[in-house]
């Protein structure tokens, strides 16, 4: 089975669709949905109904804004941007695509025997997984040898050593990792719709089962479209104005 990763698409559909575009040479079998489909962006209900189209096997999880776009009560631990956002997303889902969202499991949750995915991380879906400290923790808690998580839009993997050995974290640039059968892995794919590691192009990943070959990717979009889409809706100019420069 050869997976698609895409994760914190944030309702950014310029950035989805010039995913969707050039991964569709990479033939994957699955595709694994991180979590954070809307907020920030300004095409949420293209987002959520693009997801929601995907030929199956799709296995989605809820982010945080996922989450709160379906109970606004829960936005007050959010910045003033992010909640502006929130509220506006959820003026602007339709019905069924905001159902669906209330839908989505918590993670993490298991896709094949191998494999794991969550949002921030098998310990608790709200963590930001940044460092090898809470990477342990992770690893400590949740047994899977693989798992995929989001929520940082970076990416970056955590592996750890067999027989007890330490945990070695990096960021990844394009390119590709063979993973060890021996070693316990946590993988990033980076965000697709708001990237936050300075560069501004969509970021996913692929993964091949029998290979054991994780890919990063990143892909360039019109970031200047999604930019003017979200100032034209009334959103915050701060997260127009962050696409650009990768923060
Ligand atoms: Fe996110």
């Amino acid at each position: 089975m050869r997976y698609l990763i895409l994760s914190d698409i944030h309702g950014n559909w310029d950035a989805l669709s010039a995913v969707q575009r050039h991964l569709r040479q990479k033939e994957c079998d699955a595709v694994l949905v991180l979590g954070d489909l809307v907020g920030y962006g300004a095409d949420p209900d293209r987002v959520v109904s693009a997801v929601r189209r995907l030929p199956e096997p799709v296995y989605t999880v809820r982010g945080n804004h996922d989450r709160v776009v379906t109970d606004l009560s829960l936005a007050a631990g959010f910045n003033e941007a992010a909640q502006r956002a929130a509220r506006w997303t959820a003026e602007h889902l339709e019905e069924s695509n905001l159902r669906y969202l209330g839908r989505l499991p918590r993670g993490p949750i298991q896709v094949a025997p191998d494999i794991a995915i969550c949002h921030g991380s098998p310990v608790d879906e709200d963590d930001y997984l940044l460092s090898a400290g809470g990477a342990a923790e992770a690893f400590a808690a949740h047994q899977a040898p693989v798992t995929f998580f989001g929520h940082t839009h970076i990416p970056s993997a955590f592996t750890l050593a067999a027989n007890g050995g330490g945990v070695d974290g990096e960021r990844m640039d394009e390119g590709s990792m063979e993973l060890d059968p021996a070693r316990r892995y946590l993988l990033n794919p980076g965000s697709v719709g708001q990237p936050r590691d300075r560069d501004p192009r969509a970021s996913c990943m692929t993964y091949d089962e029998k290979t054991r070959e994780a890919c990063w990717y990143r892909v360039e979009y019109p970031v200047r479209s999604a930019q003017k889409r979200i100032v034209a809706a009334g959103l915050p100019s701060i997260l127009a104005e962050r696409l650009a420069l990768g923060l």
